[in-house]
């Protein structure tokens, strides 16, 4: 039997390993709800397959699996990985607990009921039920993260559900990965305000934790990095984490609840587990985003508190792509997105995460619906942004089936190149042109419309493999003892179970415009000389 699903490395890089080997997850999050039916999941298997997709991210939610306290019912999660296996996807099951969006919209009612014995974070003193007049006025509620009752019982709940998946599909590998809770963190306030929360933030940060954080200071983010340098060594939370203290408090109860939660679910199948982020937009206080979530900001302290996590995932739903992408590698962490829009960047920034960010998942969100024109509420609640008029626009389906097609018939070689600068891409969201360079051969991109890409996979200077859309490339030598260039092959065509299947050959005029408008993979090579 092979090793089950685990985190290794290629080339240094973090990679995910199913089945024994290296996998890149071109993977799609369904709604919310989808997955509560498996009747209703019939169509959306099909519309996975149907554009491209090797798995999928499927919410189980406690309220389904456990609906009476100890009575817990798996036909759900076991009917999902049945409907899997017979689309040969895989699956990463998101484990809706006490969180979802911050909220705990998916507990079971046992559990929202009895508000005495799983108590509700007081957003303000005495208050479980607030009103957020910065966030659309938006009602709010959310279990508390000191309450003991809650963590033990949401912990057990994800126990038995790992020990399910591990009975059911240990030999088979369907489900390759699970996200515990699903952004986390309080809303309306940076903290929790019961009186116990109140004496537990004017007493004592915990010695280790406190030296920890400033051991930890050259990952850091640069305010969290100020805080804690011109915080003191030790003293209660203000005094050594100064102006982030209430959010270095929340995240450091919530990752360690997470982490309570994840450590019930390793004991009984330790798969890769990760935690996803509602991210905070440039310049918005904690409590307008999820305060204590684990965002970049606060991955220290989740570092410290919550071992058992695996992957730090953000859902990219804010404008700056990129920079977001850089944030989260930047500490030689795997990029995996597990929540992104299905505007018409969708394609573009998958090439982009596999080719510049090796990345391990990409999932565009609610992509039942891609293709179809989003309405403003939709646009405000998926990623759009009303300065790019671009994200205004769904994707294509069509080529976005194109692509994942094209990417997953290449993966074997795609990750074979992970960690390394053979593998290297570009896309018109940033930039109009891009250089991709190895050893003294050059290739431009110009990029045809905002949505092209570009990916270049180098097996040396003289040969690559380009996957191009709405892209034109021009291909040179600064060699100056070999300045010509000349095409050796130029041909269309796709790999399928790792061979090369070629299309067209493509000398004559394709060689000399050498623009490509469909999602193309070419096979290149190149002869230099003088
Ligand atoms: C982020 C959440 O994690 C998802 O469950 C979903 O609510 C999306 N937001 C909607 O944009």
């Amino acid at each position: 039997m092979s090793s089950i699903p685990h985190l290794g490395m290629i080339n240094h890089h973090p990679i995910l390993v199913v089945n024994d080997k290296p996998c890149i997850l071109l993977a799609g999050e369904v709604h919310n709800s989808s997955s509560s039916s498996l009747q209703y999941m019939e169509k959306v298997w099909e519309k996975a397959a149907e554009l491209g997709m090797n798995c999928l991210l499927l919410p189980v939610s406690w309220e389904l699996i456990e609906p009476e306290e100890n009575r817990y019912d798996f036909s759900l999660v076991q009917g999902l990985i049945e409907q899997a296996r017979s689309h040969q996807m895989k699956i990463v099951f998101l484990w809706f607990g006490a969180w979802k969006n911050a909220q705990c919209y998916y507990a079971p009612s046992w559990i929202k009921t009895d508000m005495k014995r799983f108590r509700r974070a007081e957003i303000q003193k005495g208050k479980g039920f607030v009103r957020i007049r910065d966030f659309y006025d938006m009602p709010y509620t959310s279990l508390s993260y000191l309450c003991k009752n809650t963590v033990e019982a949401d912990a057990r709940a994800f126990g038995r559900l790992m020990a399910f998946i591990r009975d059911m599909d240990e030999a088979e590998q369907t489900v390759v990965a699970v996200q515990i809770e699903n952004e986390t963190g309080v809303m309306g306030a940076v903290r929790e305000h019961s009186d116990e929360a109140d004496m537990l933030f004017a007493s004592d940060v915990p010695e280790g934790f406190a030296e920890y954080m400033r051991a930890s200071v050259k990952t850091m983010t640069p305010d969290m990095k100020k805080a804690v340098e011109t915080g003191k060594a030790a003293g209660s939370w203000p005094e050594v984490f100064g102006r982030e203290a209430e959010e270095v408090f929340s995240a450091y109860h919530i990752a360690r609840y997470v982490n309570t939660v994840a450590e019930a679910g390793k004991n009984e199948y330790p798969l890769p587990f990760s935690v996803n982020c509602w991210l905070n937009k440039k310049g918005d206080p904690a409590g307008i985003y999820p305060s204590g979530g684990p965002i970049s900001k606060m991955r220290e302290v989740w570092r410290y508190c919550a071992p058992n996590i695996d992957l730090y995932a953000p859902d990219i739903y804010l404008p700056g792509f990129r920079e977001i992408c850089d944030e989260y590698t930047r500490r030689g962490e795997a990029l995996y997105i597990p929540e992104c829009p299905t505007h018409r960047y969708a394609a573009a920034r998958e090439i982009l995460s596999i080719g510049r960010y090796h990345a391990m998942c990409y999932s565009p969100f609610g992509f039942e619906d891609m293709g179809i024109p989003l309405n403003a509420a939709q646009l405000a609640l998926f990623g759009g942004d009303a300065e790019d008029t671009t994200l205004q626009l769904p994707q294509d389906r069509e080529i976005y089936a194109k692509i994942n097609h094209l990417l997953n018939g290449m993966s074997g070689l795609l990750t074979g190149y992970y960690g390394t600068e053979n593998l290297q891409a570009g896309s018109g969201e940033t930039e109009e042109t891009s250089g991709f360079r190895m050893g003294c051969t050059l290739i431009q991109a110009n990029y045809l419309k905002p949505e092209g890409a570009c990916l270049v996979l180098w097996e040396n200077e003289q040969e690559c493999w380009i996957l191009a859309y709405e892209t034109a490339l021009t291909f040179m030598s600064d060699d100056p003892e070999r300045p010509g260039l000349d095409f050796l092959c130029l041909e269309e065509g796709r790999f399928d179970n790792g061979a090369w299947l070629r299309g067209r050959r493509l000398n004559g005029d394709e060689a000399v415009g050498t623009a490509y408008t469909a999602p193309t993979l070419l096979q290149v090579k190149l002869f230099a000389y003088a």
